[in-house]
């Protein structure tokens, strides 16, 4: 049976929510706080999880309670540990989130994430086989994510490449990245004086670009595609994009075409707006059966 397997960060998310953002120098009061897990690699485990697929979670946390809970949560989400290092002596990774206005800021300390390094993930590289699937994120080494696409590339095993958050990608990687799936403001960057639709032409059936609300686009080798979103009351957008991830990482894995992998993506996005924290919204395969043909 085919796998999923995710390489990236894993943290523990400390959330504030307050109407008010502080200037520089400010203090305000906020509403609420919670602690909740996180991480953009783990959150797409747990979404993949969650909509059935057989998933393993490759990274490391650190020697302390929050590298306990972060664990604890993948069994509970029936996601795979055995890829998981405790780094000795480290802290596991945290993201410090405030969320006001329905939106999220977001500042990620990778600490034990840091450690997430191509020596230490080639023994489950090696455990790999053709037509897997891995999706890898960029709040882990930047030589780790070249390390695993070119490994992908070369044993047939099809990557997925979240380039969140941005920094620069070599060429190499996005040349042998077979899907890449950055937001509006990522892909900006990475194909620096195209528009999205110029970009999307170069890559086609490689590049999909989410759109937020709007859903998201690619282009299938004769033009553009776009495919809308599902309209819900939106509580906390954190985490959206990494639910599009994991699920579309289980469309994939399902042999749908592209379009249907990114419908059933989005409909998974538009679930995990409905709640509190990263993962509090995610569905499971079950709350989508009656408005998606699985
Ligand atoms: O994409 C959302 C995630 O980004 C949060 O869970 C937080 O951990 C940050 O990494």
């Amino acid at each position: 049976m085919r796998q999923i397997y995710v390489i990236g960060s894993m943290s523990m998310d400390l959330v504030v929510s307050s109407q008010v953002v502080p200037e520089q120098g400010e203090t305000v009061l906020g509403d609420d706080f919670f602690t909740t897990p996180g991480g953009k690699g783990a959150n797409q485990a747990v979404a993949a999880a969650r909509l059935g697929e057989h998933v393993h979670m490759i990274g490391c946390v650190g020697e302390d309670t929050f590298g306990k809970q972060i664990q604890q949560n993948f069994k509970d989400n029936a996601v795979q540990v055995d890829g998981i290092q405790v780094i000795e002596g480290e802290p596991s990774g945290t993201a410090h989130i405030t969320l006001s206005q329905q939106d999220n800021r977001i500042i990620v300390v990778p600490s034990a994430n840091g450690y997430v390094t191509p020596e230490r993930i080639q023994p489950y590289l090696e455990r790999m086989k053709a037509g897997d699937i891995v999706l890898i994120q960029q709040e882990i080494p930047a030589e780790t994510v070249t390390h695993v696409i070119d490994y992908c590339a070369q044993h047939d095993i099809v990557s997925i490449l979240n380039p969140a958050p941005y920094r620069e990608v070599p060429a190499s990687v996005i040349a042998q990245a077979n899907y890449i799936t950055p937001n509006e403001t990522e892909s900006a960057h990475l194909f620096e004086g195209k528009d999205i639709d110029e970009a999307a032409a170069q890559y086609p059936n490689k590049l999909i670009v989410t759109l937020g609300s709007e859903g998201a686009m690619y282009h299938n080798g004769s033009e553009i595609v776009k495919v809308p979103s599902f309209k819900r009351e939106v509580k906390d957008t954190t985490g959206a994009g990494d639910t599009f991830n994991g699920a579309l990482a289980v469309g994939l894995q399902k042999d749908y075409p592209l379009t249907k992998a990114i419908e059933f993506a989005n409909l998974a996005a538009s679930h995990s707006v409905t709640g509190m924290g990263a993962q509090g919204g995610m569905p499971y395969l079950a709350d989508l059966e009656g408005e998606f043909d699985v």
